[in-house]
C-alpha cells in the first residue's frame, strides 16, 4: 500500500474525488475505486480489462514481458524441476515442500482418490456421447451431496479435507467420464502410483491386463498439469471466486469453474486448435486460413493465438512447444498437424496484423498436439486443463475464504427503458 492518491475531476462536481492508490509487490499501481459509489458514481469496465477484482499473493503475470510467477517462482523453473503435486502444494501453502512435506502431502492426497459407488452410478445417467466436460461439471458439483457434514467453509479442518478431496478425486472423476464414453469398466485408483501415473492408469488400463505407465508420457502429462495449474484471475478462477464469495460450498464453486473453463475462448481452445488444424489439413492451406483470421467480416479466429494479458510470448507456450518436440521424438510419433502448427506460427509471427495486435501462440496452441501424441482423445483435452487448474482454483478459493471477502456483486451501466406504466391489455 502507498500514500499516493489519485484525484478524479468530474464535470459538475465542485471537488475532485480522492482515491487511494495501492502499490503491489510487482506490476502497475492500482487505483482503489471502492469509495466511488459513496460519491454517486460507478466505474464501467466490461470484460474487466482494467480492473483488479481482488488482492492475491498466489500468481503474478507480466504480460508485456512474458513472465509468469507462482508465489515468486518462474513457471519455466517449476516445469523443469518440480512435480505437479509440488506445484499444487506451493500454490496452496505459499512455499515449495521439502522432501518430508512433499511425501506427506502426496500421501494425504492419494488417500482420497476413490469416489463413492453412489457417485460412480451417476455416470450411467449420461449417454455414451455426453461430453466429458458436461459429466465433470455435474459430478464435481454432486460431490457436495456426499460430504454435507464437512462443508463449514470457515472451519480450517473442513477446508483442508475438502481441498485434498477435490484435488485427489478430479483425476478419478475425469477417467470415469472417459471410460463411460468408450463403454469400458471404470478402474479404481491405485494409490501406490504417483498422482499423474494414477490418472494415466485409470485412463488407459483395463481390468483384463497389466498396464505399465510410460514414464515419458507421465512426465509430459505432469508438465501439462503444471503449465495449467494457475493463471491468476482468469475467467474460470474469477468464477470460482465469485461463486465462493456467496459462501457456496467449494465443490459447487469448482463445478462453476469447470463450466467457465469449457468455453472456446478459455480452456476449450485446446480442443478447438486441433479441430482447426484438422480443417486446415495441409500446409498449402495455411495462407488462406491466416487471411480469414485477418478478415474483419469473418468471425473466424486462429485458435491458440492471442491472450488478454500476454502481449508478448506466453511463457507456458514456450515450455509447451519444447515439451511437444521432446515427446514426439521420444515416442517416435510424427504428426502432420505439428508441421501445420509450426507453419501457422511462422506466418502469423511475421504478419503485420498479428504483430500490431500482439497476437502470439498461447498455452493451448501446442498442448493439443502433445495430448494427441500420448493418446488422449480430443474431447478430454479441456478436462485435462480442468485437472491441472484445480490446484489454482482451490488455492484462490482458500485465499479468498481466509481473507474474508465481500460477496461479489458488480453494478451495471443501465441502458434499458426509463420508468413507464403498464398499459391495460387492449392498449398494448
Ligand atoms: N485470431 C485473429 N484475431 C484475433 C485473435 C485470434 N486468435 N485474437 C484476437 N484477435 C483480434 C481481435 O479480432 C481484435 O481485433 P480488433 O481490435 O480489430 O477488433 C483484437 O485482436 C483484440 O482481440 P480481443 O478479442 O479484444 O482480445 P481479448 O483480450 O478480449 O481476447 C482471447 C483474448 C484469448 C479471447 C482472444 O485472443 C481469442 O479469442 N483467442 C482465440 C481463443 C484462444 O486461443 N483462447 C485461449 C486463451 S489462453 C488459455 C486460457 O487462458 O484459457
Amino acid at each position: 500500500m502507498s500514500d499516493r492518491k489519485a484525484r478524479l475531476s468530474i464535470d459538475g462536481c465542485t471537488q475532485p474525488i480522492e482515491l487511494a492508490v495501492h502499490s503491489p509487490t510487482l506490476g502497475p499501481d492500482v487505483i482503489d475505486v471502492g469509495d466511488l459509489s459513496g460519491h454517486g458514481f460507478f466505474t464501467h469496465d466490461p470484460g474487466f480489462t482494467s480492473t483488479s477484482s481482488c488482492e492475491s499473493k498466489i500468481t503474478y503475470i507480466d504480460g508485456d514481458k512474458g513472465v509468469l510467477l507462482h508465489r515468486g517462482y518462474p513457471i519455466e523453473q517449476l516445469a523443469a524441476q518440480c512435480s505437479y503435486l509440488e506445484v499444487a502444494y506451493l500454490l496452496l501453502n505459499g512455499e515449495l515442500p521439502n522432501a518430508a512435506q512433499g511425501a506427506e502431502f502426496s500421501s494425504a492426497i492419494s488417500r482420497h482418490s476413490m469416489v463413492t459407488e453412489w457417485l460412480r452410478d451417476f455416470y450411467n445417467g449420461f449417454r455414451y456421447d455426453a461430453h466429458p466436460m458436461a459429466m465433470l461439471c455435474g459430478v464435481v458439483g454432486a460431490l457436495s451431496s456426499f460430504y454435507h457434514d464437512l462443508l463449514d467453509i470457515h472451519d480450517a479442518e473442513h477446508q483442508q479435507i475438502t481441498t485434498h478431496r477435490l484435488l485427489s478425486k478430479m483425476p478419478t472423476l475425469a477417467a470415469i467420464a472417459y471410460k463411460h464414453s468408450i463403454g469400458q469398466p471404470a478402474l479404481y485408483p491405485r494409490n501406490e502410483l504417483d498422482y499423474t501415473s494414477n490418472f494415466l492408469y485409470m485412463m488407459y488400463g483395463t481390468p483384463c491386463e497389466t498396464y505399465e505407465v510410460d514414464p515419458v508420457v507421465a512426465r509430459a502429462m505432469d508438465r501439462i498439469f503444471i503449465l495449467h495449474a494457475d493463471h491468476e484471475q482468469n475467467a474460470s478462477t474469477s468464477t470460482v471466486r465469485l461463486a465462493g464469495s456467496t459462501g457456496a460450498n467449494p465443490f459447487t464453486c469448482i463445478a462453476a469453474g469447470v463450466a467457465a473453463l469449457w468455453g472456446p475462448s478459455h480452456g476449450g481452445a485446446n480442443e478447438a486448435v486441433i479441430h482447426m488444424l484438422e480443417e486446415i489439413g495441409d500446409i498449402k492451406n495455411v495462407d488462406s486460413v491466416v487471411a480469414r483470421a485477418k478478415d474483419k467480416d469473418d468471425p473466424f479466429r486462429l485458435m491458440g493465438f492471442g491472450h488478454r494479458v500476454y502481449k508478448n510470448f506466453d511463457p507456458r507456450a514456450t515450455v509447451m512447444k519444447q515439451t511437444c518436440d521432446e515427446v514426439l521424438e521420444a515416442l517416435g510419433v510424427s504428426d502432420p498437424s505439428l508441421e501445420i502448427a509450426k507453419r501457422l506460427e511462422e506466418i502469423a509471427l511475421e504478419d503485420d496484423y498479428f504483430i500490431e495486435k500482439k497476437l502470439y501462440p498461447n498455452v493451448d496452441f501446442y498442448s493439443g498436439i502433445i495430448l494427441r501424441a500420448i493418446g488422449i482423445p480430443l474431447n478430454m483435452f479441456t478436462v485435462i486443463f480442468a485437472l491441472g487448474r484445480t490446484a489454482g482454483w482451490l488455492a484462490h478459493w482458500n485465499e479468498m475464504i481466509a481473507e474474508g471477502s465481500k460477496i461479489g456483486r458488480p453494478r451495471q451501466l443501465y441502458t434499458g427503458p426509463a420508468k413507464r406504466d403498464v398499459k391495460p391489455l387492449g392498449e398494448r
